[in-house]
Protein backbone atom coordinates (compact mmCIF):
# COMPACT_ATOMS: atom_id res chain seq x y z
CA UNK A 1 0.00 0.00 0.00
CA UNK A 2 2.97 2.36 1.02
CA UNK A 3 4.07 2.20 -2.40
CA UNK A 4 1.15 2.63 -4.30
CA UNK A 5 0.93 5.68 -2.16
CA UNK A 6 4.09 6.94 -3.04
CA UNK A 7 4.23 5.64 -6.33
CA UNK A 8 0.83 7.15 -7.40
CA UNK A 9 1.05 7.07 -11.55
CA UNK A 10 5.11 7.74 -11.59
CA UNK A 11 6.77 5.70 -14.37
CA UNK A 12 9.16 3.36 -12.28
CA UNK A 13 12.76 2.16 -14.10
CA UNK A 14 14.89 -0.27 -12.81
CA UNK A 15 18.57 -0.71 -13.43
CA UNK A 16 21.01 -3.34 -13.06
CA UNK A 17 23.54 -5.28 -13.75
CA UNK A 18 22.02 -8.37 -13.26
CA UNK A 19 18.39 -10.12 -14.51
CA UNK A 20 15.67 -11.07 -11.97
CA UNK A 21 15.27 -13.64 -14.93
CA UNK A 22 18.27 -16.20 -16.69
CA UNK A 23 17.06 -17.87 -19.81
CA UNK A 24 19.46 -20.91 -20.49
CA UNK A 25 19.88 -23.46 -23.08
CA UNK A 26 19.99 -26.77 -21.56
CA UNK A 27 19.21 -30.55 -23.51
CA UNK A 28 15.34 -30.08 -22.19
CA UNK A 29 14.82 -26.53 -24.14
CA UNK A 30 15.15 -23.45 -22.67
CA UNK A 31 14.97 -22.88 -18.69
CA UNK A 32 14.58 -19.68 -16.75
CA UNK A 33 16.80 -19.87 -13.80
CA UNK A 34 16.54 -17.12 -10.56
CA UNK A 35 19.94 -16.08 -9.94
CA UNK A 36 22.07 -15.84 -6.71
CA UNK A 37 21.78 -12.27 -6.35
CA UNK A 38 20.66 -10.61 -2.86
CA UNK A 39 19.86 -7.72 -5.08
CA UNK A 40 17.76 -9.74 -7.18
CA UNK A 41 15.99 -11.49 -4.15
CA UNK A 42 15.11 -7.75 -2.84
CA UNK A 43 14.10 -6.15 -6.04
CA UNK A 44 11.93 -8.41 -7.96
CA UNK A 45 9.10 -8.56 -5.37
CA UNK A 46 8.99 -4.78 -5.27
CA UNK A 47 8.84 -4.52 -9.11
CA UNK A 48 6.25 -7.34 -8.89
CA UNK A 49 4.10 -5.06 -6.56
CA UNK A 50 4.80 -1.66 -9.04
CA UNK A 51 5.03 -2.33 -12.36
CA UNK A 52 7.44 -0.70 -14.78
CA UNK A 53 10.74 -1.40 -16.58
CA UNK A 54 13.90 -3.33 -15.14
CA UNK A 55 16.57 -2.26 -17.73
CA UNK A 56 19.86 -5.08 -17.23
CA UNK A 57 22.07 -7.40 -18.55
CA UNK A 58 21.18 -10.07 -20.66
CA UNK A 59 23.80 -12.39 -19.63
CA UNK A 60 21.69 -16.01 -19.87
CA UNK A 61 23.33 -18.29 -22.78
CA UNK A 62 19.59 -18.86 -24.89
CA UNK A 63 19.13 -14.99 -23.51
CA UNK A 64 19.06 -13.84 -27.27
CA UNK A 65 17.52 -16.47 -28.62
CA UNK A 66 14.59 -16.22 -26.23
CA UNK A 67 13.52 -12.81 -26.85
CA UNK A 68 14.55 -13.14 -31.06
CA UNK A 69 16.73 -9.98 -31.13
CA UNK A 70 13.62 -8.00 -29.27
CA UNK A 71 15.27 -6.48 -26.11
CA UNK A 72 12.10 -6.38 -24.18
CA UNK A 73 10.01 -9.59 -22.33
CA UNK A 74 7.26 -9.54 -19.80
CA UNK A 75 7.96 -11.19 -16.82
CA UNK A 76 7.60 -13.22 -14.71
CA UNK A 77 7.12 -16.19 -16.66
CA UNK A 78 3.51 -17.24 -16.25
CA UNK A 79 2.65 -14.08 -14.23
CA UNK A 80 3.74 -11.37 -16.41
CA UNK A 81 3.80 -8.11 -14.25
CA UNK A 82 6.54 -5.78 -15.66
CA UNK A 83 9.22 -5.27 -18.64
CA UNK A 84 12.45 -6.74 -18.41
CA UNK A 85 14.40 -4.79 -21.55
CA UNK A 86 17.93 -6.78 -21.43
CA UNK A 87 20.85 -4.42 -22.79
CA UNK A 88 23.35 -7.11 -24.82
CA UNK A 89 27.17 -6.37 -24.00
CA UNK A 90 29.98 -7.51 -26.36
CA UNK A 91 32.89 -10.34 -24.55
CA UNK A 92 35.37 -7.31 -24.04
CA UNK A 93 32.45 -4.87 -22.88
CA UNK A 94 31.10 -7.65 -19.67
CA UNK A 95 35.09 -8.42 -19.22
CA UNK A 96 36.45 -5.39 -18.27
CA UNK A 97 33.48 -3.13 -17.01
CA UNK A 98 31.70 -6.58 -15.12
CA UNK A 99 34.94 -9.08 -14.37
CA UNK A 100 37.36 -6.01 -14.61
CA UNK A 101 36.16 -3.27 -13.00
CA UNK A 102 32.86 -3.90 -11.34
CA UNK A 103 34.58 -6.96 -9.92
CA UNK A 104 38.15 -7.22 -9.45
CA UNK A 105 38.09 -3.06 -8.85
CA UNK A 106 35.43 -2.20 -7.18
CA UNK A 107 34.08 -5.46 -4.92
CA UNK A 108 37.41 -6.12 -3.18
CA UNK A 109 38.09 -2.60 -3.15
CA UNK A 110 35.07 -2.06 -0.58
CA UNK A 111 34.81 -5.29 0.91
CA UNK A 112 37.31 -5.83 3.82
CA UNK A 113 38.50 -8.98 3.02
CA UNK A 114 41.89 -8.51 2.34
CA UNK A 115 42.06 -9.08 -1.56
CA UNK A 116 43.66 -6.61 -3.06
CA UNK A 117 41.97 -4.67 -6.06
CA UNK A 118 43.30 -4.36 -9.59
CA UNK A 119 42.63 -1.37 -11.82
CA UNK A 120 43.33 -1.46 -15.15
CA UNK A 121 42.63 1.54 -17.50
CA UNK A 122 41.16 -0.45 -19.82
CA UNK A 123 39.09 -1.69 -17.27
CA UNK A 124 38.06 1.62 -16.50
CA UNK A 125 37.14 2.34 -20.30
CA UNK A 126 34.94 -0.25 -20.35
CA UNK A 127 33.45 0.41 -17.05
CA UNK A 128 32.67 4.30 -18.57
CA UNK A 129 31.32 2.72 -21.94
CA UNK A 130 28.78 0.14 -20.45
CA UNK A 131 27.40 3.20 -17.98
CA UNK A 132 26.74 5.04 -21.18
CA UNK A 133 25.16 2.50 -22.59
CA UNK A 134 22.94 1.56 -20.01
CA UNK A 135 22.23 5.34 -19.50
CA UNK A 136 21.62 5.56 -23.07
CA UNK A 137 18.76 2.97 -22.64
CA UNK A 138 16.99 4.34 -19.14
CA UNK A 139 16.33 7.58 -21.40
CA UNK A 140 15.30 6.22 -24.07
CA UNK A 141 12.81 4.17 -21.84
CA UNK A 142 11.94 7.10 -19.65
CA UNK A 143 8.53 7.98 -21.23
CA UNK A 144 8.46 11.39 -18.97
CA UNK A 145 10.80 13.99 -18.09
CA UNK A 146 10.80 13.13 -14.74
CA UNK A 147 10.54 9.77 -13.70
CA UNK A 148 11.81 7.69 -10.73
CA UNK A 149 15.14 5.60 -11.79
CA UNK A 150 16.37 3.07 -9.43
CA UNK A 151 19.88 2.82 -9.72
CA UNK A 152 21.17 -0.74 -8.22
CA UNK A 153 24.59 -1.16 -7.13
CA UNK A 154 28.57 -0.68 -7.62
CA UNK A 155 28.22 -2.12 -11.40
CA UNK A 156 26.59 1.90 -12.60
CA UNK A 157 28.02 4.24 -10.19
CA UNK A 158 28.87 6.31 -13.16
CA UNK A 159 24.79 6.58 -14.43
CA UNK A 160 23.62 8.25 -12.25
CA UNK A 161 24.78 11.68 -13.23
CA UNK A 162 24.52 10.73 -16.87
CA UNK A 163 21.05 10.48 -16.69
CA UNK A 164 21.07 13.42 -14.55
CA UNK A 165 22.46 16.01 -17.36
CA UNK A 166 19.94 14.33 -19.56
CA UNK A 167 16.72 14.60 -17.56
CA UNK A 168 16.98 16.94 -15.04
CA UNK A 169 13.77 16.60 -12.85
CA UNK A 170 14.12 13.04 -12.69
CA UNK A 171 14.44 11.21 -9.02
CA UNK A 172 17.28 8.81 -9.44
CA UNK A 173 17.69 6.60 -6.20
CA UNK A 174 20.24 5.14 -5.89
CA UNK A 175 20.95 1.70 -3.50
CA UNK A 176 24.92 1.02 -2.98
CA UNK A 177 24.17 -3.29 -1.99
CA UNK A 178 27.48 -3.63 -0.46
CA UNK A 179 29.71 -1.93 2.02
CA UNK A 180 31.25 1.78 1.38
CA UNK A 181 34.55 1.61 2.96
CA UNK A 182 36.82 4.05 4.74
CA UNK A 183 38.47 7.16 3.13
CA UNK A 184 41.84 6.12 3.25
CA UNK A 185 40.83 2.59 1.94
CA UNK A 186 38.59 4.03 -1.38
CA UNK A 187 41.45 7.01 -1.92
CA UNK A 188 43.80 4.48 -3.74
CA UNK A 189 41.31 3.76 -6.67
CA UNK A 190 42.33 6.20 -9.11
CA UNK A 191 38.97 7.48 -10.62
CA UNK A 192 37.76 7.99 -7.38
CA UNK A 193 37.03 11.74 -7.92
CA UNK A 194 34.75 10.35 -11.43
CA UNK A 195 33.26 7.39 -8.95
CA UNK A 196 31.87 9.86 -6.34
CA UNK A 197 30.56 13.14 -9.39
CA UNK A 198 29.02 9.87 -11.10
CA UNK A 199 26.97 8.90 -8.18
CA UNK A 200 26.21 12.46 -6.58
CA UNK A 201 24.19 12.97 -9.46
CA UNK A 202 21.62 10.83 -7.39
CA UNK A 203 18.85 12.93 -5.84
CA UNK A 204 18.96 10.41 -2.92
CA UNK A 205 22.18 7.98 -1.88
CA UNK A 206 21.37 4.85 0.09
CA UNK A 207 22.99 2.01 2.00
CA UNK A 208 22.41 -0.25 4.43
CA UNK A 209 24.00 0.94 7.40
CA UNK A 210 24.48 4.61 9.10
CA UNK A 211 28.09 3.80 8.78
CA UNK A 212 28.50 3.36 4.92
CA UNK A 213 26.44 6.71 4.56
CA UNK A 214 29.31 8.44 7.31
CA UNK A 215 32.06 6.51 5.16
CA UNK A 216 31.02 7.94 2.18
CA UNK A 217 30.38 11.28 3.45
CA UNK A 218 33.86 11.49 4.98
CA UNK A 219 34.78 10.40 1.42
CA UNK A 220 33.68 12.82 -0.29
CA UNK A 221 34.26 15.41 2.28
CA UNK A 222 38.06 14.11 1.69
CA UNK A 223 38.18 14.34 -1.76
CA UNK A 224 35.77 16.76 -3.51
CA UNK A 225 35.06 20.49 -2.66
CA UNK A 226 31.17 20.03 -1.03
CA UNK A 227 28.87 21.34 0.82
CA UNK A 228 28.45 18.86 3.31
CA UNK A 229 25.53 19.18 5.78
CA UNK A 230 26.13 16.64 8.82
CA UNK A 231 22.97 16.64 10.48
CA UNK A 232 21.12 16.42 7.19
CA UNK A 233 22.91 13.93 6.00
CA UNK A 234 23.25 15.91 2.82
CA UNK A 235 25.77 16.62 0.17
CA UNK A 236 25.69 19.97 -1.85
CA UNK A 237 27.87 19.46 -5.46
CA UNK A 238 27.75 21.11 -8.42
CA UNK A 239 24.32 23.04 -7.39
CA UNK A 240 23.06 19.34 -7.30
CA UNK A 241 21.76 18.30 -4.11
CA UNK A 242 21.53 14.65 -2.89
CA UNK A 243 20.37 13.06 0.39
CA UNK A 244 22.96 10.17 1.90
CA UNK A 245 20.47 7.52 3.79
CA UNK A 246 20.63 4.25 5.23
CA UNK A 247 17.67 1.85 4.22
CA UNK A 248 18.19 -1.47 5.20
CA UNK A 249 17.48 -4.07 2.73
CA UNK A 250 14.93 -6.88 3.60
CA UNK A 251 12.72 -9.59 1.53
CA UNK A 252 9.65 -10.02 1.06
CA UNK A 253 7.84 -12.06 3.70
CA UNK A 254 6.30 -15.13 2.69
CA UNK A 255 2.60 -14.44 2.05
CA UNK A 256 1.37 -18.10 2.44
CA UNK A 257 1.20 -20.44 4.91
CA UNK A 258 4.09 -23.47 3.71
CA UNK A 259 2.29 -26.44 1.91
CA UNK A 260 4.33 -29.01 4.01
CA UNK A 261 4.60 -28.93 7.54
CA UNK A 262 8.39 -28.47 9.16
CA UNK A 263 8.73 -31.82 10.36
CA UNK A 264 7.56 -33.75 7.02
CA UNK A 265 10.57 -31.40 5.53
CA UNK A 266 13.20 -32.46 7.53
CA UNK A 267 12.38 -36.22 7.75
CA UNK A 268 12.27 -35.72 2.98
CA UNK A 269 15.32 -33.61 3.35
CA UNK A 270 17.33 -36.03 5.98
CA UNK A 271 16.00 -38.74 3.82
CA UNK A 272 17.39 -37.74 0.65
CA UNK A 273 20.83 -36.58 2.33
CA UNK A 274 20.94 -40.36 3.47
CA UNK A 275 20.99 -39.48 7.08
CA UNK A 276 18.77 -40.82 9.88
CA UNK A 277 15.21 -39.24 11.79
CA UNK A 278 17.29 -37.51 14.13
CA UNK A 279 21.17 -36.15 12.61
CA UNK A 280 21.58 -32.85 13.12
CA UNK A 281 21.98 -30.76 10.13
CA UNK A 282 23.44 -27.06 9.60
CA UNK A 283 23.05 -25.00 6.38
CA UNK A 284 25.25 -22.75 4.53
CA UNK A 285 23.96 -21.13 1.51
CA UNK A 286 26.10 -18.29 -0.78
CA UNK A 287 27.95 -17.90 -4.02
CA UNK A 288 30.97 -19.13 -4.26
CA UNK A 289 33.25 -15.93 -3.05
CA UNK A 290 35.89 -15.07 -0.74
CA UNK A 291 33.97 -12.50 1.18
CA UNK A 292 31.46 -15.03 2.72
CA UNK A 293 33.70 -16.76 4.92
CA UNK A 294 33.35 -20.01 3.92
CA UNK A 295 37.09 -21.32 4.64
CA UNK A 296 36.13 -20.28 8.42
CA UNK A 297 33.18 -21.44 8.51
CA UNK A 298 34.77 -25.05 7.83
CA UNK A 299 37.79 -24.52 10.18
CA UNK A 300 35.17 -24.15 13.03
CA UNK A 301 33.21 -27.24 12.17
CA UNK A 302 36.59 -28.87 12.22
CA UNK A 303 37.13 -27.09 15.27
CA UNK A 304 33.90 -28.59 16.94
CA UNK A 305 34.57 -32.12 16.26
CA UNK A 306 38.12 -31.68 18.19
CA UNK A 307 36.39 -30.43 20.78
CA UNK A 308 33.20 -32.58 20.94
CA UNK A 309 33.81 -35.98 19.66
CA UNK A 310 30.52 -36.98 19.73
CA UNK A 311 29.51 -34.77 16.99
CA UNK A 312 31.21 -37.00 15.19
CA UNK A 313 28.63 -38.83 12.80
CA UNK A 314 25.55 -37.13 14.48
CA UNK A 315 26.07 -33.83 12.69
CA UNK A 316 26.72 -32.86 8.93
CA UNK A 317 27.00 -29.68 7.13
CA UNK A 318 25.16 -28.52 4.02
CA UNK A 319 26.78 -25.84 2.22
CA UNK A 320 25.29 -24.85 -0.97
CA UNK A 321 27.46 -23.13 -2.93
CA UNK A 322 26.21 -21.22 -6.12
CA UNK A 323 29.19 -20.86 -9.02
CA UNK A 324 30.19 -16.96 -8.99
CA UNK A 325 32.26 -15.06 -11.37
CA UNK A 326 34.10 -18.34 -11.92
CA UNK A 327 36.17 -16.88 -14.76
CA UNK A 328 38.38 -15.00 -12.62
CA UNK A 329 41.45 -16.43 -10.93
CA UNK A 330 41.13 -15.16 -7.47
CA UNK A 331 37.39 -17.03 -7.73
CA UNK A 332 38.58 -20.05 -9.38
CA UNK A 333 41.38 -20.52 -6.15
CA UNK A 334 38.97 -20.08 -3.52
CA UNK A 335 36.95 -22.66 -4.80
CA UNK A 336 40.03 -24.93 -5.02
CA UNK A 337 40.46 -24.02 -1.37
CA UNK A 338 36.70 -24.56 0.00
CA UNK A 339 36.81 -27.64 -1.91
CA UNK A 340 39.99 -29.36 -0.37
CA UNK A 341 39.74 -28.31 3.33
CA UNK A 342 35.91 -29.84 3.04
CA UNK A 343 38.04 -33.26 1.44
CA UNK A 344 39.94 -32.72 4.29
CA UNK A 345 37.57 -32.52 7.11
CA UNK A 346 35.84 -35.31 5.69
CA UNK A 347 38.92 -37.50 5.08
CA UNK A 348 39.63 -37.01 8.89
CA UNK A 349 35.94 -37.27 10.49
CA UNK A 350 33.85 -39.04 7.88
CA UNK A 351 33.08 -42.57 7.60
CA UNK A 352 31.13 -44.98 5.49
CA UNK A 353 28.05 -43.44 4.62
CA UNK A 354 28.72 -40.12 6.60
CA UNK A 355 30.33 -37.09 5.32
CA UNK A 356 30.49 -34.07 7.75
CA UNK A 357 30.29 -31.71 5.10
CA UNK A 358 28.29 -31.54 2.17
CA UNK A 359 29.25 -29.93 -0.67
CA UNK A 360 27.06 -28.69 -3.40
CA UNK A 361 28.48 -26.59 -5.92
CA UNK A 362 25.91 -25.89 -8.39
CA UNK A 363 22.51 -23.73 -9.25
CA UNK A 364 19.73 -24.17 -6.38
CA UNK A 365 16.87 -22.92 -7.27
CA UNK A 366 14.52 -20.46 -3.94
CA UNK A 367 12.48 -23.36 -3.54
CA UNK A 368 14.52 -25.63 -3.17
CA UNK A 369 16.65 -23.58 -0.31
CA UNK A 370 13.93 -23.01 1.39
CA UNK A 371 13.80 -26.58 1.83
CA UNK A 372 16.93 -27.07 3.12
CA UNK A 373 16.66 -24.21 5.28
CA UNK A 374 13.41 -25.34 7.38
CA UNK A 375 15.04 -29.02 7.92
CA UNK A 376 18.61 -27.50 9.18
CA UNK A 377 19.35 -26.95 13.14
CA UNK A 378 21.55 -24.05 12.33
CA UNK A 379 21.97 -22.02 9.80
CA UNK A 380 25.58 -20.26 9.47
CA UNK A 381 25.79 -16.91 7.96
CA UNK A 382 29.88 -16.28 8.68
CA UNK A 383 30.58 -13.32 5.71
CA UNK A 384 33.66 -11.52 6.63
CA UNK A 385 32.12 -8.74 5.29
CA UNK A 386 28.89 -8.54 3.91
CA UNK A 387 26.66 -4.77 2.94
CA UNK A 388 23.19 -6.87 4.58
CA UNK A 389 23.38 -10.90 4.03
CA UNK A 390 19.88 -11.96 2.89
CA UNK A 391 20.56 -15.38 3.47
CA UNK A 392 19.74 -14.33 7.06
CA UNK A 393 16.78 -12.64 6.85
CA UNK A 394 15.89 -15.89 4.26
CA UNK A 395 16.45 -18.73 6.87
CA UNK A 396 14.49 -16.60 9.13
CA UNK A 397 11.46 -16.18 7.03
CA UNK A 398 11.38 -19.95 6.18
CA UNK A 399 11.11 -20.98 10.19
CA UNK A 400 7.16 -20.69 10.79
CA UNK A 401 7.95 -23.40 13.64
CA UNK A 402 9.93 -20.91 15.40
CA UNK A 403 12.75 -23.34 15.39
CA UNK A 404 16.46 -23.18 14.48
CA UNK A 405 19.62 -21.12 15.40
CA UNK A 406 21.23 -18.04 13.26
CA UNK A 407 24.78 -17.84 13.59
CA UNK A 408 25.34 -14.52 12.38
CA UNK A 409 29.06 -12.57 11.35
CA UNK A 410 29.29 -9.32 13.56
CA UNK A 411 30.79 -7.89 9.68
CA UNK A 412 27.50 -8.31 7.99
CA UNK A 413 24.80 -5.33 8.38
CA UNK A 414 21.94 -8.27 9.25
CA UNK A 415 24.01 -8.21 12.51
CA UNK A 416 22.99 -4.76 13.88
CA UNK A 417 19.41 -5.63 13.02
CA UNK A 418 19.36 -9.08 14.46
CA UNK A 419 20.92 -9.45 17.94
CA UNK A 420 19.13 -12.35 18.85
CA UNK A 421 21.21 -14.41 16.59
CA UNK A 422 25.19 -15.83 17.72
CA UNK A 423 27.19 -13.31 17.09
CA UNK A 424 30.19 -14.24 16.00
CA UNK A 425 33.65 -12.98 14.72
CA UNK A 426 34.31 -15.19 11.95
CA UNK A 427 37.85 -15.01 11.94
CA UNK A 428 37.52 -16.29 15.47
CA UNK A 429 37.90 -19.88 14.60
CA UNK A 430 37.64 -21.29 18.47
CA UNK A 431 34.64 -18.62 18.86
CA UNK A 432 32.56 -20.09 15.95
CA UNK A 433 33.41 -23.81 17.02
CA UNK A 434 31.28 -22.48 20.54
CA UNK A 435 28.48 -20.67 18.78
CA UNK A 436 28.23 -23.54 16.92
CA UNK A 437 28.04 -26.31 19.61
CA UNK A 438 25.51 -23.88 21.71
CA UNK A 439 23.68 -23.60 18.47
CA UNK A 440 23.24 -27.56 17.91
CA UNK A 441 22.68 -28.27 22.17
CA UNK A 442 20.36 -25.39 22.58
CA UNK A 443 16.75 -25.76 24.37
CA UNK A 444 13.56 -25.36 22.16
CA UNK A 445 12.16 -22.43 24.65
CA UNK A 446 15.58 -20.82 23.88
CA UNK A 447 15.66 -21.22 19.73
CA UNK A 448 11.98 -20.13 19.56
CA UNK A 449 12.26 -16.64 22.06
CA UNK A 450 15.46 -15.55 19.77
CA UNK A 451 13.30 -16.91 16.53
CA UNK A 452 10.50 -15.27 17.38
CA UNK A 453 12.12 -11.96 18.01
CA UNK A 454 13.57 -12.40 14.68
CA UNK A 455 10.97 -12.99 12.73
CA UNK A 456 8.44 -9.70 13.60
CA UNK A 457 11.36 -8.19 12.84
CA UNK A 458 12.19 -9.15 9.49
CA UNK A 459 7.86 -9.62 8.83
CA UNK A 460 7.65 -5.85 9.52
CA UNK A 461 11.19 -4.20 7.95
CA UNK A 462 10.07 -5.86 4.76
CA UNK A 463 11.73 -5.10 1.47
CA UNK A 464 8.01 -3.22 0.98
CA UNK A 465 9.12 -0.92 3.50
CA UNK A 466 12.52 -0.72 2.19
CA UNK A 467 11.67 0.27 -1.33
CA UNK A 468 8.74 2.57 0.37
CA UNK A 469 10.88 4.12 2.72
CA UNK A 470 13.16 5.48 -0.19
CA UNK A 471 10.23 6.76 -2.03
CA UNK A 472 8.68 8.49 0.56
CA UNK A 473 11.87 10.63 1.17
CA UNK A 474 12.49 10.93 -2.73
CA UNK A 475 8.97 12.48 -2.92
CA UNK A 476 9.59 15.23 0.06
CA UNK A 477 12.84 16.14 -1.76
CA UNK A 478 10.98 16.51 -5.05
CA UNK A 479 8.21 18.56 -3.00
CA UNK A 480 11.46 20.91 -1.53
CA UNK A 481 13.00 21.10 -5.12
CA UNK A 482 9.63 22.08 -6.55
CA UNK A 483 9.09 24.75 -3.72
CA UNK A 484 13.10 25.74 -4.11
CA UNK A 485 12.32 26.68 -8.07
CA UNK A 486 9.55 28.54 -7.29
CA UNK A 487 11.33 31.45 -4.78
C1 LIG B 1 26.04 -9.04 -4.68
C2 LIG B 1 25.93 -7.76 -5.46
C3 LIG B 1 24.86 -7.87 -6.52
C4 LIG B 1 25.08 -9.09 -7.36
C5 LIG B 1 25.21 -10.33 -6.50
C6 LIG B 1 25.52 -11.56 -7.33
O1 LIG B 1 24.91 -9.25 -3.93
O2 LIG B 1 25.68 -6.69 -4.60
O3 LIG B 1 24.89 -6.74 -7.36
O4 LIG B 1 24.04 -9.27 -8.30
O5 LIG B 1 26.23 -10.12 -5.56
O6 LIG B 1 26.69 -11.39 -8.07
P1 LIG B 1 26.70 -11.45 -9.65
O7 LIG B 1 28.04 -10.93 -10.03
O8 LIG B 1 26.48 -12.89 -9.98
O9 LIG B 1 25.57 -10.60 -10.16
Amino acid sequence: ALLHEELSGDEVLVVSNREPYIHTQSPNGIEVQRPASGLVTAVEPVMRACSGTWIAHGGGSADKLTVDKHDCVSVPPGNPSYTLRRVWLTKEEEQGYYYGFANEGLWPLCHIAHVRPVFRSTDWEQYVEVNRRFADAVIKEARTDNPVILVQDYHFALLPNMVRKALPKATIITFWHIPWPNPESFGILPWRKEILEGLLGSTILGFHTPFHCQNFIHTVDRYLEARIEHDASTISYCEKLTQVQAYPISIAWPESKQEESGEDICMEVRKELGLSANHLLGIGVDRLDYTKGIVERFQAIERLMELHPSMIGRFSFLQIAAPSRSSLEEYQNFEARVRTLARKINTRFGSAGYEPIILRTKHHEPEQINRYYRAANVCLVTSLHDGMNLVAKEFIASRDDDQGVLILSQFTGAARELPEALIVNPYHIEQGAAALYRALVMPEVEQRERMRCMRALVKEFNVYRWAGHMLMDAARLRRRERVTARI
